[in-house]
């Protein structure tokens, strides 16, 4: 499928799995209950002629309601990611790969600056309990890009696979399941996407992704407090 992504572009030397292991420590740290789902966040801006990227003061994140008529509509106050979690070396690759994709991005070419939001999340369930994501049915993202990184999925899970839609009919056309950390999806306005929610075979299953958004900045509600 065109918009898969190989693991091996964001993990390739074993300095990237002692690295991988370090982000997960962190990861378990920052994440705090949203609902049925544990999570943290980061907003970053990118400046497409220098080239920086910078932690932005604003730390809001805005959907429209359009786009999810769950929580969509209202600025959601999150956990911030601890920012320390940028020195990491997988998180300079994940950086790295994913702004060399977003540079040649048709759609987002006109735009000097982009919001790249990091959603660290932690779907979580019990035996014949359920996990989800918001919204849970198939939907566009206000995002006109957004990569999936899986970091990892408990081997009791059930569910927790991606579906594709056509854009006009809403046939389900692909079902994908992320298995292995850093396996991505990459996901754009020109097909619906869900996610099945997430349960347990026996004990407590998680699923934990990285989910990376890019938005021009305009969209991002900035005098939200
Ligand atoms: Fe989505």
């Amino acid at each position: 499928m065109h918009n898969l992504i190989n693991a091996n572009q964001y993990i390739k030397s074993t300095e990237d799995l002692d690295s991988l292991k370090t982000l997960m420590t962190v990861f378990e740290s920052n994440i705090k209950p949203d609902g049925v789902r544990n999570r943290a966040y980061l907003k970053l801006l990118w400046n497409r002629k220098s080239e920086k990227i910078t932690v932005a003061d604003n730390q809001v994140y805005f959907q429209s309601a359009k786009s999810n008529v769950t929580d969509g509509g209202k600025a959601r106050h999150f956990a911030v990611m601890d920012k320390q979690i940028l020195n990491l070396k997988i998180m300079k690759n994940v950086i790295n790969t994913n702004v060399n994709f977003i540079r040649e991005f048709s759609l987002l070419k006109q735009y000097k600056e982009l919001v790249l939001g990091l959603h660290f999340i932690r779907y979580k369930a019990n035996r014949y309990g359920a996990s989800y994501s918001s919204p849970d049915c198939l939907h566009i993202d206000d995002e006109p890009l957004v990569f999936v990184h899986l970091l990892n999925l408990s081997p009791n899970a059930w569910g927790g696979d991606n579906l594709i839609a056509d854009i006009k009919t809403k046939e389900i056309k692909n079902v994908i399941r992320l298995e292995q950390p850093f396996e991505t999806i990459i996901l754009t306005k020109d097909y619906y996407h869900a996610v099945t929610a997430l349960g347990a075979r026996e004990g407590v299953a998680t699923r934990d992704i990285l989910l990376f958004t890019v938005e021009p900045n305009e969209t991002q509600m900035e005098a939200v407090a």
